[in-house]
């Protein structure tokens, strides 16, 4: 899908990058936030980005950062591959940027472990790295106030609805995409009855553009209606 707005979270996103500081983005799910994030990375060609899932153990989180930034898991001379806590101190003190910092994104921030907290204040502590948390509106007040004292200095952003431009722009986008005549005014109005929610819209162009679960759907509505009417009809 077409990406549509959100410049003055590019712009305060690549100000606080440039600012040498960390980014703490929340919103509810489905709101835009790793997309968001995916769109910087790929505008941005000299820093490397690193997506890595929160929700995963510091091991695992460790293998893909590794492989990601592409310092070798072995040690010289040794056939035995890197154990966890190998692993975070070699990516804690390798300097791989040439220009800018690399920046991991920690995505799906749900809870905080006490494990994931040390994880965390290891990357960190040797200031080879830029960080971007993206946080779950959920995540409990107590992790979140840890999480902004981990980053710190930190930039907080929460993303909000797309405008109703946004959505129209979006509108239009996928018309072109799919070759669709669909009139000005029809975008308008679908853009209107939109609340700006990127998920919402994502599952109702689905909707629209395929026609069979159009039909499946009409299908299941005429069941359940008639269903009701002989159910009343019983009932009478
Ligand atoms: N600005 C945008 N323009 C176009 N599509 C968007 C935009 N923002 C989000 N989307 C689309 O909306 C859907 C939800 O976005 P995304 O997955 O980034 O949300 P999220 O906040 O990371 O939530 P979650 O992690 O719970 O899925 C995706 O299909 C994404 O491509
Ligand atoms: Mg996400």
């Amino acid at each position: 899908m077409l990406f549509v707005g959100r410049q003055s979270e590019k712009k305060k996103i690549m100000e606080a990058l440039n600012g040498g500081k960390n980014i703490i983005l929340s919103g509810k799910f489905g709101i835009g936030r790793t997309r968001l994030i995916n769109e910087i990375a790929k505008l941005s060609n000299e820093r490397k980005f690193v997506f890595v899932d929160f929700s995963q153990t510091p091991g695992k989180m460790s293998e893909k950062i590794i492989k990601a930034l592409g310092i070798p898991r072995r040690l010289k001379n040794q056939t035995k591959q890197m154990g966890y806590k190998s692993m975070r101190c070699r990516i804690a003190n390798t300097n791989t940027a040439k220009g800018h910092k690399p920046v991991i994104v920690f995505d799906n921030i749900a809870k905080v472990t006490a494990q994931k907290k040390i994880f965390l204040r290891h990357l960190i502590l040797e200031q080879h790295y830029q960080f971007i948390a993206v946080v779950e509106n959920f995540l409990p007040q107590k992790d979140l106030f840890d999480l902004k004292a981990q980053l710190m200095p930190a930039t907080t952003l929460n993303l909000r609805h797309l405008k109703q431009q946004d959505v129209e722009n979006l509108l239009r986008g996928y018309v072109a995409q799919n070759h669709l005549n669909w009139k000005e005014n029809y975008i308008h109005h679908l853009a209107s009855l939109s609340d700006g929610y990127p998920l919402g819209l994502k599952e109702m162009l689905i909707k629209k553009g395929n026609p069979r679960k159009q039909k499946k759907d009409l299908k299941k509505n005429y069941r359940e209606n008639m269903l009701i009417i002989m159910l009343c009809n019983d009932l009478l």
